[in-house]
């Protein structure tokens, strides 16, 4: 890895004169155009792929409320003797587990609980176990609460271990810290009842909302995100942050939709849905795939604000998933002001939630969560991946409505699933009609795809809403992998994106997230395992664009701009109004190295050329969990020549330049 890093180094200094080089891209560095939108370049967050419950949401405690379908015990082992009760504290969760002597003091009764693929913890790591209980009869117990690996050969299975006294007869939250003197990706928590001198128990305990998060979580929030996937999102400076999908925001029936009304407010309350994508590929099908909400809507806005990002919620316009439920009106609401009033409320409600001030009736409750300030939401996403006049009628009327009582709310409408064709172009022509702020196009999409497109924002309507490509990625070689060929591809086609800045305005690759153990979707932007993380080349390509945003377009000429369907090398550039830089962003596709000249017009000599190289010619390889550093941005520096850089850009390889 080494040699390669500095060979590449060696073929980014390079010098030729200009009229030797194979491409001059020309800078018009003294002239800024359009400005680029802080929201230019964001992530898209979905749950799939264990991306929430067992992913960026850090409880490590698979369904903790006992609500699981068709098996309230599904992820738990029970002992002894546990019954399932469905009269609770929590209305909207009502089932808790009761356990009661085993009936023989050699007996045991308790759960076991085998987390997200099992529960990762590492070592000298403080978790903090949390329960509800009671003690129906008034007897005092003791739950003893063990952290244990039930797979070592070691004589004993818990590596740790604490006492809690259970002694309320009402409903209370109890709660423990322990530490782990181990690091371990595959733990299972396990709870024993016990009498108060540590025997098998006689008595009852209720336990309800059992749950395990690390103390050390991002920003140190309670119902908190894994520090090391949100720190991997902070890193990237995304500048939107679109959720809760996708699919998922449509459901398998409307019933089945993400209603964010169902996950704000106390964690305990917020009942569980069945996530989507449990059931959309029998080939990689996930029987305890479910959503706790845990991960929900205030907490979506919270994470938005710390990273930096405008949050971009998108909500069902009154319609269930569309593939699914294709030319079915009955599965969507009527198409009228009164069949989709649960809709139109959900997204002027949602304003109030995240805008409206305390006295407010949704106001109020995100101040009670523990936010009062506004967190400033711009946009809304009505209706995801929707097409032809199911989807028109609809948007139409509650985009009208949100509109009208929120006209300083930008609405963004959906060209479907296609990138191109009959129903793109209707949807674009019908979003056009009804003035839609901006439209979400969404492209996964082969080689050939991107090959044909470089000029595709190049040649767009000018006069229309603004573009959002929602969600993207190229899908290389084998199809669905996350191959460094594709990433030069997705990297190539973000000049085109870059370039037309003036009307596309967000860009957000997908999907985000992807557990090694439990995906249905892939290429994704990170993958993770209980205790790792990889960025993906695909991620390293955003996080370039996003960091190196610049304020304003430059215009751009190539000498030799790749035809349709072909190789080649593309450039866009962007200047910095706050640090003076001009930014140039190269992409080589081809096989082998190129030369090129890269000019900086109405710029004299340039000083400290930063060079960040991302090599991309591995063809199939990959960052794993085990080996995320095999492809990773290298910095160097260079010397120009006057106002222009000579370089040997090295065969598929991705650099981004930066001049003062
Ligand atoms: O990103 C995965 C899925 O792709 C999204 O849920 C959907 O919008 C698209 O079809």
């Amino acid at each position: 890895m080494k040699i390669k890093k500095l060979m590449l180094g060696a073929a980014l200094l390079a010098t030729l004169p200009v009229a030797a080089q194979d491409y001059t891209i020309t800078v018009q560095a003294t002239k800024p155009g359009a400005p680029v939108q802080p929201t230019m370049y964001g992530i898209f967050f979905e749950d799939i792929n264990y991306a929430a419950d067992g992913g960026l949401y850090a409880e490590l405690v698979k369904n903790r409320s006992f609500e699981f379908q068709p098996d309230p015990l599904m992820g738990w082992q029970a002992f002894g003797k546990v019954t399932i009760m469905n009269d609770g504290p929590f209305d909207k969760n009502p089932h808790y587990a009761r356990l009661s002597s085993a009936g023989h003091g050699d007996w045991w009764t308790g759960l076991q609980n085998e987390g997200f693929f099992g529960i990762g913890l590492k070592r000298n790591a403080d978790y903090r176990f949390s329960v509800w209980a009671r003690v129906p009869d008034g007897k005092a117990q003791v739950l003893r609460v063990q952290f244990c690996d039930e797979y070592t050969l070691d004589e004993h299975q818990e590596f740790a271990s604490k006492d809690l006294r259970i002694d309320s007869k009402e409903w209370k939250k109890y709660t423990l810290v322990m530490r782990s003197p181990i690091t371990i990706d595959q733990a299972q928590l396990r709870l024993f009842l016990c009498d108060e001198n540590g025997r098998s128990g006689t008595g009852t305990v209720d336990v309800e909302h059992v749950s395990l998060f690390p103390v050390d979580t991002w920003n140190g929030h309670e119902n908190g995100m894994r520090k090391d996937l949100a720190q991997a999102l902070y890193d990237m400076r995304p500048g939107v942050f679109r959720f809760p999908g996708g699919c998922i925001v449509e459901g398998v029936t409307l019933e089945n939709r993400y209603n964010w009304k169902n996950s704000v407010g106390p964690v305990e309350n917020r009942p569980l849905n069945k996530n989507r994508w449990e059931s959309t590929f029998t080939y990689r099908y996930y029987p305890d795939y479910f959503q706790s909400y845990g991960l929900g809507f205030y907490e979506f806005f919270l994470l938005s604000e710390e990273l930096g990002s405008e949050p971009l919620p998108v909500l069902n316009v009154g319609m269930a998933c569309q593939y699914q439920n294709w030319n079915d009106d009955a599965a969507h609401a009527p198409a009228t002001a009164e069949g989709l009033k649960e809709y139109i409320d959900d997204c002027i409600d949602l304003i109030e939630f995240a805008n409206g001030s305390t006295d407010t009736k949704w106001g109020k409750l995100r101040a009670e969560m523990g936010h009062p300030a506004p967190f400033n939401m711009k946009f809304i996403g009505i209706g995801n991946e929707q097409w032809d006049d199911y989807y028109f009628k609809r948007v139409k009327i509650v985009a009208d409505a949100v509109r009208k009582a929120h006209p300083e709310i930008k609405i963004i409408g959906t060209s479907g699933p296609n990138s191109e064709g009959g129903e793109f172009d209707r949807g674009w022509r019908a979003m056009k009609e009804q003035k839609a702020d901006l439209v979400d196009e969404h492209f996964y999409r082969p080689v050939s795809w991107f090959q044909n497109e470089w000029e595709r924002y190049d040649l767009y309507d000018r006069t229309g809403p603004k573009v959002f490509a929602g969600e993207y990625a190229c899908h290389a070689r084998g199809k669905k992998w996350n191959h460094a060929n594709a990433s030069i591809y997705e990297a190539a086609f973000m000049t085109g994106l870059e370039r037309n800045a003036d009307i596309v305005h967000m860009a957000t690759y997908a999907p985000l997230f992807a557990h090694v153990n439990g995906w249905q979707w892939r290429p994704d932007a990170i993958w993770f395992d209980n205790l790792r993380v990889a960025k993906t080349t695909s991620y390293y390509v955003q996080a370039l664009y996003a960091q190196n945003k610049g304020t304003h377009v430059l215009p751009v000429t190539n000498s030799n701009f790749p035809e349709k369907g072909a190789d080649g090398v593309l450039a866009s550039a962007v200047t910095d109004k706050g640090t003076g830089e001009t930014i140039v962003k190269v992409a080589n596709t081809f096989d082998q190295p190129r030369t090129v000249a890269i000019k900086l017009e109405g710029k004299k000599q340039l000083a400290n050329v930063t060079a960040i190289a991302l090599d991309l010619s591995g063809g199939d390889q990959e960052n794993t969990v085990e080996e995320p550093n095999l492809i990773v941005p290298v910095t160097s520096t260079l010397k120009a020549d006057g106002n222009v850089i000579n370089v040997t850009l090295p065969a598929k390889t991705f650099v981004v330049y930066k001049a003062k």
